[in-house]
């Protein structure tokens, strides 16, 4: 009998336009497979992607600074994390708030039931007296419903410079869907990466020990394993490339050769010229002017700017404008 493997179609009609585009380019989100995700968790304990490191410093130092932006002396809120991953930064905050003896109820949000499962878990052991309430959503999904809900505030979380890998525009389009599902009392703190020394920046996205280029590498690995590619990555090479102008990492793969690689879903060949490029991610720096146009080209207003102490990073807390 013959076994036909099936494909995801929603990705692979993703990866078969991106490859089929000229320049080729393929999204980011694609990075974040089982093997993706374990890469950018060793890739956050990296000395040189100082952002984990400078979000937990604004988390450890300034708890009660975040706290009182949605603290009131009458009920209690939800804290609305999108994107939770394994949510090690947000347990800080989340220990604080218990500590304090804060009503809440922590909402993480992800599309991953299976992240979602490990960090609930986790939780339970480390913070058995949290109010949990996980949400397997899309994030503007799980907002809508909550949208309605005003019985308690939300301060809703957008941390490690998830921004950044939207561009501008997509930036401003994406913040504002959120508003639309923000009441007054609510509150939004989203994490920005700023602008600083080129060759830090540049040496986050170029670490010494090949982890970023693992983890870049890996959309080709994932290709080969998911619908049957065959990509040599080692005919691959990580380029990304710090523009200190514009603010824009870009992450480029480089074929290092002219090659034609087969993949079995689309049943044919792409075509790639000796250093043709593939555009991998986006990973946009601000500063404050910047953040500035942002919230107002998305309806809302800035409330707070809480910088790490080397000022490399900044957590901006947001609401709807008056
Ligand atoms: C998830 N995101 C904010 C990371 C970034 O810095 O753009 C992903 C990453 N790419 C390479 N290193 C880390």
């Amino acid at each position: 009998m013959i076994q036909t493997k099936t494909y995801n179609k929603e990705i692979l009609k993703t990866i078969t336009a991106g490859l089929e585009q000229q320049p080729k380019r393929l999204p980011s989100w694609l990075f974040y497979d089982e093997i993706g995700d374990k890469i950018f968790q060793a890739i956050m304990r990296m000395p040189t992607y100082y952002l984990t490191a400078c979000e937990f410093d604004i988390f450890r130092n300034q708890k009660d600074r975040i706290l009182n932006h949605i603290m009131s002396d009458e009920g209690s809120f939800k804290l609305v994390e999108l994107g939770a991953g394994d949510g090690t930064k947000t347990e800080v905050l989340l220990d604080h708030f218990l500590k304090k003896q804060t009503p809440f109820t922590y909402v993480p949000v992800d599309v991953s039931e299976a992240v979602l499962a490990q960090l609930a878990t986790r939780l339970s052991k480390s913070l058995p007296d949290l109010k949990i309430h996980p949400e397997c959503k899309l994030y503007n999904e799980a907002l809508e419903i909550m949208k309605n809900d005003t019985s308690e505030k939300k301060l809703i979380l957008f941390l490690g410079a998830n921004i950044g890998n939207f561009s501008k525009d997509e930036a401003i389009t994406f913040i504002k869907k959120l508003a639309v599902n923000m009441n007054a009392p609510d509150r939004l703190l989203i994490g920005f990466d700023l602008k600083k020394d080129p060759r830090l920046i540049q040496a986050a996205y170029d670490d010494p020990e090949g982890i970023t280029r693992e983890f870049n590498l890996n959309l080709l690995g994932r290709i080969n394993r998911e619908f049957g590619g065959q990509f040599d990555l080692e005919l691959f090479s990580h380029y990304p490339f710090y523009d200190p102008e514009t603010g824009v990492t870009k992450s480029f793969l480089v074929s290092n050769q002219e090659q034609e690689v087969w993949i079995d879903a689309i049943e044919k060949s792409i075509h790639f010229d000796k250093a043709e490029i593939i555009h991998t991610e986006v990973s946009q720096k601000y500063d404050l002017k910047m953040i500035n146009l942002l919230s107002a080209q998305s309806g809302l207003e800035i409330v707070d700017v809480i910088y790490d102490q080397k000022e490399y990073f900044a957590d901006v807390v947001l609401k709807l404008k008056d």
